[in-house]
């Protein structure tokens, strides 16, 4: 039943999404005041974007919502001061965002991530492995952290002694409100700046000695001629990468799996009919929708719903609430392998800043569940899961499970 009032909660509050994301409020505010403006404690407050046809709106029309002007988060410092965080490719507006766009996406193919599907097979049947024998793990920290981690640094070239260290450094930039990931403020900027000089120093060997990985490939003139990213460039993407592409991709799988534990029937018919696969992995995406909101800025005074949206003001486009739109998704509450899709908002409303790394964290997510599904097809819960304190990202920190034990594939 919809409240008949608007439920009280405060969208800022990372507290407001300890128990997951607070679907009631978004489902009243999608119905009744689809541009909402909410106050936040240290600005003027936001307007809250719910409804998918407007998410998707915004995202696509650049020209009005920047990205650039005030970033993508509610605070325009946050770890990073606005500033620095303007050379990455998610806080540029075209035409910058489109030649570093293209630079990119010329040099990170369809085939190249293709290409990666047996390395991706290969390191989640180990990331298994590690675990079968013991029939009890830590599956977001054991399991699904550990495939889009080797991913990013093999796909980046980074070597195998330091991969736990760019995992610590990507842990503490993009666990912004969680103290039991970071400290404080500090510590966020002291990981940002080593693994920005890390991600520079590798630039630089890559330049002087190319080997067969994206920074090498990046770091290249194009045969047409067109020019090479610079080492900062370089650096600037190793980073959104590194966030990017590595808690998102392991809290969706986290959501997955705790999805198909809660829904046995339906983990017992993609067990048996594996064809099934792309469509749930899809329906996990929505599901999970692990970003729940990046902001624009109006750069120019604009009507949306009756309302008036200011040049300047903080606009934020939830995509949690446009992948639970009941105009797009019938019973959006419901988790369904079978639903048909048009569409879904986890990867963005379908603008120019869509996410680029979508076929590869498809890939991962496919691979991932196949071999889960082979492998551990019984697993549950076994104990409380901890989930991470953002109002950004809807994360899993720790998810206990057991299944029954067997035999590792690989000495
Ligand atoms: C399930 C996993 C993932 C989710 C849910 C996700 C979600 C998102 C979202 C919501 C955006 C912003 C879209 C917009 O503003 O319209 C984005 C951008 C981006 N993502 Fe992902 N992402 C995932 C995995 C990855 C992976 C694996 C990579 C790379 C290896 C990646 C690289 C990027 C990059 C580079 C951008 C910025 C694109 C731009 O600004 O032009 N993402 N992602």
């Amino acid at each position: 039943m919809m409240p008949t009032t608007m439920p009280d909660v405060d969208l800022v509050d990372p507290d407001s999404f300890a128990d997951g994301v607070p679907h009631g409020l978004f489902d009243w505010l999608r119905r009744e005041e689809p541009v909402h403006h909410h106050p936040h404690p240290e600005t003027e407050g936001f307007w809250v974007i719910s409804r998918a046809e407007d998410v998707a709106a915004i995202s696509k029309d650049t020209k009005t919502f920047s990205s650039y002007e005030k970033g993508v988060f509610l605070e325009e410092d946050t770890v990073l001061p606005l500033d620095f965080f303007r050379q990455s490719l998610l806080v540029m507006d075209p035409p910058d965002h489109t030649r570093l766009r293209r630079a990119i996406a010329r040099r990170f193919t369809p085939k190249t991530i293709r290409d990666l599907e047996p390395r991706i097979r290969q390191i989640t049947s180990d990331v298994v492995d590690e675990v079968i024998e013991r029939g009890s793990c830590d599956f977001s920290i054991d399991v699904a952290a550990q495939l889009p981690l080797a991913m990013i640094c093999e796909l980046m070239g980074v070597p195998h002694e330091d991969r736990e260290q760019v995992f610590a450094w990507a842990n503490k930039i993009s666990s912004f409100d969680d103290p039991s990931v970071r400290a404080d403020i500090d510590d966020g900027l002291i990981a940002f700046e080593e693994s920005y000089i890390y991600a520079i120093e590798l630039a630089e060997k890559r330049l002087a000695e190319p080997q067969d990985d994206l920074i090498s490939v990046l770091a290249q003139p194009e045969s047409g001629g067109e020019e090479p990213l610079s080492e900062i460039e370089i650096a600037n993407f190793f980073q959104l990468l590194a966030v990017a592409g590595n808690e998102t991709t392991r809290h969706t799988t986290s959501h997955g799996m705790q999805a198909l534990m809660d829904h046995p029937d339906q983990r017992q018919e993609l067990i048996m009919d594996p064809a099934l696969m792309g469509n749930a992995v899809e329906e996990i995406l929505r599901w999970g929708s692990v970003v729940n909101y990046f902001r624009r800025t109006p750069m120019r005074d604009i009507e949306l719903h009756d309302k008036t949206l200011r040049k300047g003001d903080a606009v934020a486009i939830y995509y949690c609430s446009a992948n639970r739109d009941e105009s797009e998704f019938p019973e959006p509450h419901t988790f369904d392998i079978h639903r048909s899709f048009s569409n879904q908002y986890a990867f963005g409303g379908g603008g120019p800043h869509f996410c680029l790394g979508a076929p590869l964290a498809r890939m991962q997510l496919r691979v991932m569940f196949e071999t889960l599904l082979d492998r551990i097809p019984d697993a549950t819960n076994a104990g409380a899961v901890t989930r991470l304190r953002s109002n950004w990202m809807n994360g899993i920190e720790h998810m206990p499970i057991e299944f029954t034990p067997a035999d590792r594939l690989n000495a």
